[in-house]
């Protein structure tokens, strides 16, 4: 499905992925775009239209849905991450719930509000942002990782379920990128920018999977091996 002419909802648009999907939406000559935020007072794009969304509030998510009853393709990107000491850390419960919240629960819940409006279309999509961690050991981002992986699912669930009603479900799985949520970490990072036009080749291509980075594309690639990248990172990725 191209971006030319469709109407796109991006969640957790001010910044970030989320931005760099919203502004390539535009570039591609999109008819609206709307970007989805907890906080829309500044925000200031050209061909950019905020809308007030927290992922976590059902009815914001409901107000939301119902201002871009219009939209034809829908971007679940808003996600946070939070690092502990390892997985029996004593806050791995109360990470774990606040990030199932945003990153698995809202993501289903701003599904379950804008299909009705996707499935009246002739054609529609859903593009949802997973992660390469769900392939990935990394014991310090336990909870991002099983949020993420719990997303994934979903998304695997969700585009058996909408294949009647012909609406395409993207999942894009990507490693670390060069935003705010990966701040202070000091490793290679892609580029948003770079991310968001790959997404949008990839739906175009009608594909339903995109793995984002030569990294995640090289673990995905050891899924079937003996040994898979998930017991044992293949060498040389980050
Ligand atoms: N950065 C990476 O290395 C990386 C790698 C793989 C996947 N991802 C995924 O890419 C997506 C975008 O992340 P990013 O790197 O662009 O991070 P970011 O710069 O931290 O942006 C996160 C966005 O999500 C929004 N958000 C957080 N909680 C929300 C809520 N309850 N309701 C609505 N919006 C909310 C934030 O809004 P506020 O400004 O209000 O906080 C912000 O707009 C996430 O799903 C993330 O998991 C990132």
């Amino acid at each position: 499905m191209d971006i030319n002419n469709e109407t796109i909802f991006v969640t957790g648009a001010n910044r970030g992925l989320g931005l760099a999907f919203a502004r390539e939406a535009v570039r591609r000559g999109a008819k609206s775009v709307y970007a989805g935020m907890r906080n829309t007072d500044g925000f200031d794009e050209p061909g950019i239209v905020p809308v007030r969304i927290d992922v976590t509030d059902p009815a914001s998510v409901g107000a939301a849905a119902a201002t871009a009853a219009d939209t034809t393709i829908l971007i679940n990107n808003a996600g946070v991450a939070a690092l502990i000491d390892n997985p029996l850390a004593a806050d791995f419960e109360a990470q774990s719930k606040a990030l199932f919240d945003v990153n698995f629960y809202g993501l289903a819940r701003v599904t379950q509000a804008f299909e009705p409006g996707l499935s009246k279309h002739h054609h529609a999509a859903i593009i949802n942002v997973l992660s390469d961690i769900v392939w990935l050991p990394r014991p310090y981002l336990t909870p991002y990782a099983a949020s993420k992986a719990a997303a994934w699912s979903y998304t695997n669930q969700l585009r058996f379920h909408l294949a009647e009603p012909g609406i395409q479900v993207l999942g894009l799985h990507v490693g670390f990128l060069d935003t705010d949520l990966t701040n202070g970490i000091d490793v290679p990072k892609t580029s948003p920018v770079d991310v968001a036009i790959q997404t949008f080749d990839a739906l175009a291509a009608k594909k339903s999977e995109i793995m984002a980075d030569k990294g995640t594309v090289l673990l995905k690639s050891t899924l079937s091996d003996e040994v898979p990248g998930y017991i044992t990172p293949p060498a040389g990725l980050y």
